[in-house]
């Protein structure tokens, strides 16, 4: 069933509904991952879109769906609930212990909310100690187009997607009270939008080159767009 959460985010994220189907199936196709039985990492399951697609695409996958979010976690446990072959840990990944065991890795939306302090590269760096050599990451992230005469341009087109699904970022434009979400009371929709429009950190391509690299990945290979929503595919140094 979909969750408040998902409606949202559905209506904010240009391509939300294509992530979680685009990135499984990409990983699926992976050297490691499209081995029988692989183990993957969802790393910031949120409300378990990518889980419920890994389940409907690869049911043998060994699932480890990872959120430092309790909400969030419980949202995905309701959602998948029943479901074998998933281990449930409520913590960042930056906290996993330095261990090459995942064939593979989903990140959908989760780099785009950390600082570019050091943050980012914690982050990705945790991923790729995680991953066996050669293991891939879905990562797929808010991006902040660079040097492109089409910027300014796709930025407005992100507010017009936001604001034709009456939820736009600026409160000011779209009044966020006004398209009740049944079972999500007005203030819980007002803060899950805010989270998801406010204090996100976007970085360029050149940028994010330069992070995955120090943190252990060869080149990021751009894989799908929408808007600035961009997709990668992440291969783990040998
Ligand atoms: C915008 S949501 C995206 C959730 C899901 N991937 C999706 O596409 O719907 C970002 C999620 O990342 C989680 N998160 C934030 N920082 C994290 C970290 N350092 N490690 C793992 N997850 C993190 C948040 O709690 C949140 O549930």
């Amino acid at each position: 069933m979909e969750t408040g959460y998902e409606q949202i985010v559905t209506q904010l994220i240009p391509g939300y509904a294509s992530l979680a189907r685009l990135g499984v199936a990409l990983l699926a196709a992976s050297p490691r991952a499209s081995a029988q039985g692989a183990s993957v990492l969802v790393a910031g399951c949120g409300s378990g879109a990518e889980l419920l697609e890994a389940r409907a695409q690869r049911p043998d996958w060994q699932l480890t769906a990872l959120d430092p979010s309790a909400a969030m976690l419980a949202l995905a446990r309701g959602r998948l609930a029943g479901q074998a072959g998933i281990d449930w840990q409520q913590a960042s990944v930056e906290s996993l212990e330095a261990r090459a065991r995942f064939d593979g890795a989903l990140a959908v939306l989760v780099l785009q909310a950390l600082p570019d302090d050091g943050s980012k590269l914690a982050f990705l760096t945790a991923l790729a100690r995680s991953l066996r050599p050669g293991g891939q990451v879905v990562l797929v992230d808010l991006m902040q187009p660079e040097r492109s005469p089409i910027q300014q341009q796709l930025r407005e087109a992100r507010l017009g997607f936001q604001r034709a699904s009456c939820l736009a970022a600026d409160a000011t434009v779209v009044d966020r009270g006004t398209l009740p979400i049944p079972g999500v009371d007005p203030v819980a929709k007002a803060s899950l939008i805010a989270d998801l429009t406010t204090g996100l950190h976007p970085i360029g391509l050149s940028r994010l080159t330069a992070l995955v690299e120090a943190a252990g990945f060869g080149d990021p290979a751009p894989v799908f767009q929408a808007l600035d929503v961009e997709g990668f595919l992440l291969q783990r140094r040998d």
